[in-house]
């Protein structure tokens, strides 16, 4: 019996390690104007700017951090440091109705933008 557990938990606890290996080291590894507000403007403004169909719809402004925060008619989108309840991310992930997946109607934005915007969530969600 124990030999079948032992490498399960071996196998688990390296899973932990890379787990921990790729969240971030220091408190300032991820800056909104350098890696987060351009993943906006390429793949969000078009539509979350006054004229556009998601602004229009959701009140949501993506041109700016002030936008980013204040976020829809409804409230915010962005808890600094909870990545599990920013709706920003939910939406992202897919995690909410399909309908509502973000960018609408496009292709899922890749992991490694998701998981910078994720990093910037749990550093505190500055306008750094
Ligand atoms: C092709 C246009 C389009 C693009 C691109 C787009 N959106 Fe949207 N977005 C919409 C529309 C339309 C709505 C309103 C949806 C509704 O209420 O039915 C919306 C709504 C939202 C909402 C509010 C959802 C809610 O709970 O009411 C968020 C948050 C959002 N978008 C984030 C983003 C982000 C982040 C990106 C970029 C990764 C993005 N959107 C890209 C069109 C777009």
């Amino acid at each position: 019996m124990l030999k079948m557990i032992l490498p399960a938990l071996l196998l688990g606890a390296a899973l932990t390690a890379t787990a921990a290996a790729k969240s971030p080291q220091k408190p300032t590894n991820v800056s909104f104007q350098e890696d987060v507000f351009p993943i906006l403007q390429a793949h969000c403004a078009g539509c979350h700017a006054p004229g556009g169909d998601g602004y229009e719809k959701s009140g949501l402004d993506l041109r700016s951090y002030e936008g980013l925060m204040k976020g829809t008619k409804f409230g915010p989108i962005v808890v600094p440091g909870d990545t599990q309840t920013s709706n920003l991310l939910v939406l992202l992930d897919g995690r909410a109705d399909k309908s509502l997946q973000m960018p609408h109607g496009k292709k899922r934005l890749t992991t490694c933008d998701r998981d910078l915007i994720r990093s910037w969530i749990h550093e505190g969600a500055r306008n750094n």
